[in-house]
């Protein structure tokens, strides 16, 4: 596609010439109107219109105005708790099977370890965290969760009933298949 250019695009939105009383001559208001554009199109998009009316014209995927309040938490429902989920390629981080709400960590306490740490898994049921979450970022080994690994759901994430945002082809990884 062939982008309008960005004087052309605003140029638009400028008084005609004329328009606007000025000081001087026709040659000093081509002067002060070209000065405009090239304000215009230095500052750029900011400075022609007003806060608000962008932010109606900026919408999420959802088509939420992304100047309204957060969406209350609790609009979607959290899968019910459930066996481990496959997995779709074999470096993936587990998808969470089980709900999250109220699970705490902070940094005294990491309440996923509660459960899903060597020492408790046997107990509680849980999968034990991998190996790979006792390195330390030098590559040492740890005797408990590396720093690195603290924040669970960086990585792994709880599901709900949501739909899919967009459509995708994504197909699972072919050694898995
Ligand atoms: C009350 C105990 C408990 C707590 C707390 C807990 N889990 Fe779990 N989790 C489980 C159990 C049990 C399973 C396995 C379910 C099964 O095998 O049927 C599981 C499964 C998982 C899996 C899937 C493992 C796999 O191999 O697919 C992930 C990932 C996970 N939990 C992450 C977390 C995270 C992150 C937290 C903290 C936000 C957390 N869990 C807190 C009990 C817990
Ligand atoms: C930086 C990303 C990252 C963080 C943070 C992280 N994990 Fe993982 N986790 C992974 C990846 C990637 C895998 C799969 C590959 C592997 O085993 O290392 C995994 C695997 C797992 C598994 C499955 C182990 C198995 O034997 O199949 C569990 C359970 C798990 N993580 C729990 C946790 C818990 C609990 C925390 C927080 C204390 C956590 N993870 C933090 C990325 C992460």
């Amino acid at each position: 596609m062939k982008k309008t250019p960005t004087l052309a695009r605003y140029a638009g939105s400028l008084p005609p010439e004329g328009a606007v009383p000025s000081w001087g001559g026709p040659a000093m208001k081509r002067k002060a109107r070209n000065l405009a554009l090239a304000l215009v199109a230095a500052i750029g998009f900011g400075a022609v219109l007003p806060p608000a009316s962008m932010a109606q014209a900026v919408q999420s995927i959802r088509g939420a105005d992304v100047a309204a309040q957060e969406l209350q938490v609790g609009n979607y429902r959290p899968i019910p708790d459930q066996a481990p989920i496959e997995r779709d390629y074999v470096q993936q981080p587990p998808l969470i099977p089980h709900k999250v709400e109220g699970y705490e960590v902070t940094i005294n306490f990491n309440k996923c370890m509660d459960c899903h740490a060597w020492s408790r898994y046997k107990e509680t049921g849980a999968t034990k965290v991998s190996l790979t979450h006792f390195k330390d970022r030098d590559g040492g080994e740890l005797s408990n969760i590396s720093p690195r690994r603290y924040f669970c759901m960086q990585c792994h994430v709880p599901q709900t009933d949501a739909k899919p945002l967009v459509a995708n082809t994504f197909q699972r990884a072919q050694g898995l298949r």
